[in-house]
This record gives structure tokens, sequence and C-alpha cells, in this order.
């Protein structure tokens, strides 16, 4: 059985000029169901082109990206966006909350998107609000809250379709110590609980709370390093 997550040798060009930049050189990368892997390296070594593979928002240029044993190459579109919004919940460092709506209607965009009847995804909204310790903030619009208080509306809005895997790019990156720390603690929790999780950082302390560290420099997996006290991956319920 193949890897919840499996790339192979995957290559991403983007052209520039007349002529082609290699963000990604060559990536063989498996996660299983359950891993809490953190992404490191460099400014402009590939990280986010990376996840953008991943997320299947982009398609590699070269090599085999699988994912649930999907081929992602073979997708249309169309199949490409019912894979993510099934599988993939995002969270990334700028928060992409949609500024006129409330952060309750936040969290339901994802099912009105999935066609979830209303009283049912307000209730379910409204929910992972309160989980996130944010249920008085329902009402409030994205500019009168927190970049912390953001952050947690924004994990609610990728969990609304109760995906398998969460994604994210330097969640913490844009918050101060104790709200990096909050949304750290929901990311660790969610994989508790069995949901895989990747996410990118600069931080070596978010890092350390990973189970594993996959190290990318120059458009490749530099290093892969489980942690000696990480329970092993195996067993990982998968969607929560
Ligand atoms: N759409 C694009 N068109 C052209 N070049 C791109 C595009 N997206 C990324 N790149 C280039 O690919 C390289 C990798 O970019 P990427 O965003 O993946 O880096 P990163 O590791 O996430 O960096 P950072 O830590 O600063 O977020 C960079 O040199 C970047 O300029
Ligand atoms: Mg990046």
């Amino acid at each position: 059985m193949s890897a919840f997550i499996e790339l192979e040798g995957v290559t991403k060009g983007f052209p520039v000029g007349g002529g082609v930049y290699p963000a990604l050189r060559g990536i063989d990368l498996a996660v299983e169901r359950g891993e809490f892997v953190a992404v490191t390296g460099p400014s402009g070594h590939g990280k986010s082109t990376l996840m953008s593979i991943i997320g299947v928002l982009d398609r590699p240029t070269g090599g085999r990206y699988r994912l649930e044993g999907v081929e992602v190459a073979g997708l249309s579109e169309d199949a490409m966006a019912r894979l993510r919004s099934r599988t993939i919940g995002f969270v990334f460092q700028g928060f992409h909350l949609v500024p006129t709506l409330t952060a309750l209607e936040n969290v339901e965009l994802p099912m009105v998107y999935a066609r979830v009847p209303p009283a049912e995804r307000r209730r379910r909204a409204q929910a992972l609000l309160e989980w996130a310790g944010i249920g008085e903030h329902a009402r409030q619009r994205p500019v009168q809250m927190s970049g912390g208080e953001q952050q947690r509306v924004a994990i609610c809005r990728a969990l609304a379709l109760d995906p398998p895997l969460i994604l994210a790019d330097e969640p913490t990156g844009n918050l101060d110590s104790h709200s990096g720390r909050v949304v750290l603690d929901q990311l660790a929790g969610l994989n508790a609980e069995g949901r895989t999780v990747v996410l990118v950082t600069h931080d070596p302390t978010v890092a350390a709370r990973a189970r594993r560290e996959v190290h990318i420099f120059d458009g490749r997996v530099e290093w892969d390093r489980r942690r000696p006290d990480a329970p092993s991956a195996a067993g990982g319920a998968g969607g929560g």
C-alpha cells in the first residue's frame, strides 16, 4: 500500500524570462497518516512550492505525486479541487480570511461551497469556534480580532469539512510568541487526534514540536529526521 503523501522525483519549474527556474529539483518524500512533519529550510529554497504541490494547488512539472494513492498528474482542475476540499485544510501565514465576513461566516464558507445545509453549517462553525476558544468572537470581522484570534478562525475554517490532512505554511510567522504557542498547541492537538499535519516554519522551537523535520535546500530534501522520542506514525487513525 502506498503512503498517504508520496512524492517521487518531483520537480517544479517556473517560466522566467526565456527559461525555466527549477524551484524543486527532485523531491522524494513519503508521509504516513498521522504524522506531524515540520518543513524547514532557507528562504527561497522551495518550501512553499512544495506545499502547493502537496496541497494539490499546483501540479509537478516532473516526477510523480500521489495523495491517498491518487496520481495528481492525471486529474482535471475540477478533480483536483474535489480532492483538495475533501482531503486538505489549509492554514497560511497571513490568515487569508475574507475581511467582509464575520468569523462565523468565514468558517462556514467551505461548507457553503460543499452545499452543507445552512443550519448545519452554522452549528458546526459555531462549535469549531467554541473548540478554538473564540466562540465569543463569532460575530466579529477579522479586522476586529487579534492576529492570534484570526489564525484560530483560519484553523476552524481549515477544519470545516473535517479533512484528514492539515497543511500550514508559516502559521505562526505573523504572531507574537504567546499567540504562536496557542496556534501550535491547536495544530499539535489536531495531530494527536489522528490528523496528519505538515507545517512550514523558520522557527526552531516550532519545528521541535513536530515528530519529524524535513529540511529543504536548493529544491531538494537535504535531510529528513525523526525525533528519537517520536512515537511511530503507524496506527494513525487518519481523519478526525
Ligand atoms: N510563480 C512563480 N514564478 C516564478 N518563480 C517562482 C514562483 N513561485 C516561486 N518561485 C521561485 O521559486 C523559488 C522557491 O520559492 P518558494 O516560495 O517555494 O520558497 P520558500 O522556501 O517558501 O521561501 P520563504 O521561506 O521565503 O517563504 C524562489 O526562488 C521563488 O522566487
Ligand atoms: Mg514560503
